[in-house]
């Protein structure tokens, strides 16, 4: 889609559907941006309803209401909501859909493959029907697996290999799910039954092949590795201590295979601090593209140093950003599902401004 004036004046009535590190994110982004008039936030949390909107993310009062009245919401005839809620939820995104909301998700599905049929067709089916479109964001999946490495191709003349990497200290940049993920586990046992779902390869799939595809390519299957690091002390952490000896980093890795070798690997370093054995020394937070072929090439995604001169991870804000940034899009587009490769380049509005 080309850009113009038009999509430059235009206005989007966005609602933001729920409040934690991604919602909040996008809330604010919505606020802020002035091509975006915020007309509806939902949450859950009992002591966020009835707080206007500004309040839960520290700016002035914008007179929008948090509110947990869903058909107040799907009554609205918004141009679009921001869906950033636990987990998935195909009843809202279809409501929206049919009431011809645009519906953006960071809880996926994220791109059409097989193994998602029945949820796309659901979807498909909804946008149909309000002549609206659906679009999942995020950072991976989302970004730094399938558009920046996709992206980064046009700089090669041939390519080997394509290593995808998200580390994360979860020390540094505290989390919810790290009981939920296994730290703090026996090693054997996690070995043996990983806390991370066996399912969650196929949610990035469709990211592997985005790239695979787009290069012309077949994936042929796809495997898995765990690796993990014992902590070589107790180690403190808000929610409470990582005991020496347990789990205190996991290295999944999922390997796509094209033409009888790997092509595409996509590797999650994760860990709590840097007590732990063994060291896999990738440094500070960032996801980090490798390119093997000619000419070789390395891409890092990291955000800014902090004062302590460190990186922070700024995934779950990313996820968030990476979403609003594509509102004007998403309504503007012909109705049905969205990926990147529908989007062609992405033109956010409203990011420059005094
Ligand atoms: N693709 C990606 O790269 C990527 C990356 C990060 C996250 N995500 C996805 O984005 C979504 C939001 O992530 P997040 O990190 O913002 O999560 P989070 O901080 O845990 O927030 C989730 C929000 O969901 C709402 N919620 C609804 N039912 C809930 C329940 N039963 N228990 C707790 N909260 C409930 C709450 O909103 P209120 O507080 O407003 O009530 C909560 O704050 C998740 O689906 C996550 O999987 C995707």
């Amino acid at each position: 889609m080309r850009g113009n004036i038009e999509m430059a004046e235009k206005k989007y009535r966005v609602i933001q559907w729920a409040t934690g590190t991604v919602g909040k994110t996008a809330l604010k982004y919505f606020i802020e941006n002035p091509v975006i008039e915020l007309v509806g936030v939902y949450v859950t949390n009992p002591e966020k309803i009835g707080k206007d909107a500004g309040e839960l993310v520290d700016l002035p009062l914008t007179g929008v209401v948090a509110t947990n009245d869903e058909e107040q919401l799907f009554a609205m005839g918004a141009d679009c909501v921001l869906f950033a809620g636990l987990v998935q939820d195909l009843d809202v995104y279809c409501r929206f859909l049919r009431s011809g909301t645009n519906v953006i998700s960071s809880a996926g599905p994220f791109n059409p493959t097989d193994r998602y049929r029945d949820q796309f067709d659901r979807i498909e089916e909804a946008c149909r029907e309000g002549r609206a479109s659906y679009h999942g964001c995020g950072i991976h999946p989302g970004f730094s697996g399938d558009l920046l490495p996709l992206t980064l191709t046009r700089l090669m003349s041939r390519i080997d290999r394509i290593e995808v990497s998200e580390i994360v200290d979860k020390l540094r940049n505290p989390m919810v799910y790290i009981e939920m993920m296994g730290f703090g586990r026996d090693p054997d046992e996690l070995l043996a039954n990983p806390s991370r779902s066996p399912e969650a390869p196929y949610a990035f799939q469709g990211s592997m092949n985005m790239i695979i595809e787009g290069l012309g390519k077949k994936m042929e299957r796809l495997t898995t590795r765990l690796e993990v690091a014992a902590a070589t002390k107790d180690i403190p952490y808000p929610n409470g201590v990582i005991r020496k000896g347990t789990v205190a980093g996991q290295h999944y890795e999922w390997t796509a295979w094209v033409d009888g070798a790997p092509l595409v690997v996509y590797h999650f370093y994760w860990t709590m601090g840097d007590d732990v054995e063994p060291r896999w020394d990738n440094g500070d937070s960032k996801y980090r593209i490798v390119i093997k072929g000619d000419p070789p090439l390395e891409c890092h995604l990291m955000g800014s140093k902090e004062a302590d001169g460190r990186h922070p991870f700024l995934g779950l804000q990313w996820t968030g950003l990476v979403g609003c940034t594509a509102v004007p899009q998403v309504c503007d587009a012909e109705p049905g599902v969205l990926t990147h490769l529908d989007f062609g380049v992405v033109q956010p509005r409203g990011l420059v401004r005094q």
